[in-house]
């Protein structure tokens, strides 16, 4: 077939969305976000009252609950069912449940399926942790994108505060460092590297440059 996909992994904050939807843009692939799978279904956990340690329970509910993506005129927005979480699932309470949620190996091979049949139909572009390693193990190219702590929290300290977003340089930096601790030492499909992903370091980089760095090496991989 001429179906595509582009994997995109790394750790917390290191601008995986922001140049996975510029790709996804420019190339008309579609653009999967598979944190956001795991904060929608963090959100409904956290909304139920349901502990973020119970496995069953967490599965049972994913099991209840769809969680599309949809395309509108400000980009990208994120549903349960049919309710809009987009704004939502970016708050400090799911940031700081959803690596636990995450951490569960019967909600992961749930999400994997549903991560894989999106990628079935069309050419996509999904970021995450682990794409490259797990959900899209033949993808045509695999990207592992990191940068310093203190320019991720850099980031996304501007991003937060431009969204009106209460920010604190000092706690996102520490939510970051614990979320890539986390992300990295849990038993199930841990956070790291593919053997075939290239290395992609966008400290000092604008994302301009990060989005043609990418392109160029879709162009060598393609
Ligand atoms: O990418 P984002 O920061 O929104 O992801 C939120 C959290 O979801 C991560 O810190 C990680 O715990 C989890 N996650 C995951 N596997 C993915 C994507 C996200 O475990 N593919």
């Amino acid at each position: 077939t001429n179906r595509k996909q582009i994997a995109i992994d790394g750790p917390a904050s290191a601008g995986k969305s922001t140049v996975a939807k510029i790709l996804a843009e420019k190339l008309g692939f579609v653009y999967c976000d598979t944190g956001a799978m795991y904060r929608s279904l963090t959100l409904v956990a956290l909304n139920n009252k349901v502990e973020t340690n119970q496995e069953e329970a967490l599965l049972d509910l994913l099991n209840g609950i769809s969680i599309t993506f949809k395309q509108m005129a400000d980009g990208q927005h994120v549903f349960i069912d049919d309710q809009d979480v987009t704004t939502q699932i970016r708050g400090e309470r799911v940031t700081s449940y959803v690596s636990e949620v995450s951490s569960f190996k019967s909600v992961r091979e749930e999400m994997v399926r549903r991560q894989q049949k999106l990628a079935d139909k069309e050419s996509i572009i999904m970021d995450g942790r682990d794409v490259g390693t797990v959900i899209l193990p033949d993808a045509d190219l695999k990207v592992f994108l990191v940068a310093s702590v203190d320019e991720r929290a850099e980031r996304r300290f501007k991003e937060n505060k431009s969204k009106g977003m209460t920010v604190d340089f000092s706690g996102i930096k520490a939510d970051i460092i614990r979320r890539d601790e986390y992300d990295m030492t849990r038993k199930n499909s841990p956070l790291t590297q593919a053997n075939d992903a290239i290395l992609v370091d966008t400290t000092g980089l604008s994302i301009a440059e990060v989005v043609l760095e990418i392109e160029k090496l879709a162009k060598r991989n393609f």
